[in-house]
């Protein structure tokens, strides 16, 4: 029986995998760089310097540290404009009936995001009260595709890796949730989740029926 779900939060609970590309979109093209949306899938997931690093690859730049930093920096602050404007309204369709169902079957929920930002965005959802555990980005050494966010996760609601469904939009996420031991509900395009065990087009999928059988896996 399935004892816990352990949540992705950009991409997932609300639009800010939207922000995050705009914000970047602004970078690349300061720095003369082409980034399209397919560029960014591979951005998903990935923490800030990693997301940066990979935005220079692409444009064949290299950086000192110093100036790496600034950048980071800038799209840090973009990235916050966005977010500042943000409310419960920008909660995706299906979410908090998602969670009164988990609650009402005894699910421990948690939140695994690799933003620094993730404590800002469940304020401004004001969703913070929904998580038994929430992870947090400071804590974690290793970033997804690492299994750590996910294990710590579950380690924290003290329920077994492989009685927890991790929940991502994330090709590195997915990859994490499977090195961790989980079943791995993908949302999005079950193209460009071939690791996940089932993809859904969205959180608003995940209807009674479904979650009734995910829960007896
Ligand atoms: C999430 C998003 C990534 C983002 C990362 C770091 O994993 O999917 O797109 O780069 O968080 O976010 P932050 O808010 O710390 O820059
Ligand atoms: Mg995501």
């Amino acid at each position: 029986m399935i004892q816990a779900f352990i949540f992705d939060l950009d991409g997932v609970l609300t639009d800010t995998a939207e922000y995050h590309f705009l914000a970047w979109k602004q970078l690349a093209t300061q720095l003369g760089i082409e980034f399209s949306r397919a560029d960014n899938e591979l951005l998903k997931g990935v923490d800030r310097m990693g997301s940066l690093e990979l935005i220079l690859q692409l444009g064949q730049k290299q950086l000192s540290v110093d100036e790496k930093l600034k950048l980071a920096e800038q799209k840090n602050t973009e990235y916050l404009k966005l977010v500042e404007r943000m409310s419960p309204a920008d909660l995706f369709p299906g979410v908090l009936p998602l969670f009164s169902s988990l609650k009402a079957a005894g699910v421990k929920t948690a939140l695994a995001s690799a933003s620094k930002n993730a404590a800002l965005v469940l304020q401004k959802l004001c969703i913070p009260a929904l998580f038994d555990y929430v992870a947090d980005s400071n804590l974690i050494k290793n970033g997804k595709p690492d299994p750590e966010i996910f294990l710590t996760c579950a380690q924290a609601l003290g329920v077994a890796p492989e009685r927890c469904i991790g929940v991502e939009d994330a090709p590195a996420g997915v990859t994490a949730i499977k090195a961790a031991g989980m079943y791995a509900l993908g949302i999005g395009e079950p193209h460009a989740l071939t690791q996940a065990d089932l993809v859904i087009p969205a959180v608003s999928a995940l209807d009674q029926p479904l979650l009734t059988k995910l829960l007896t896996l």
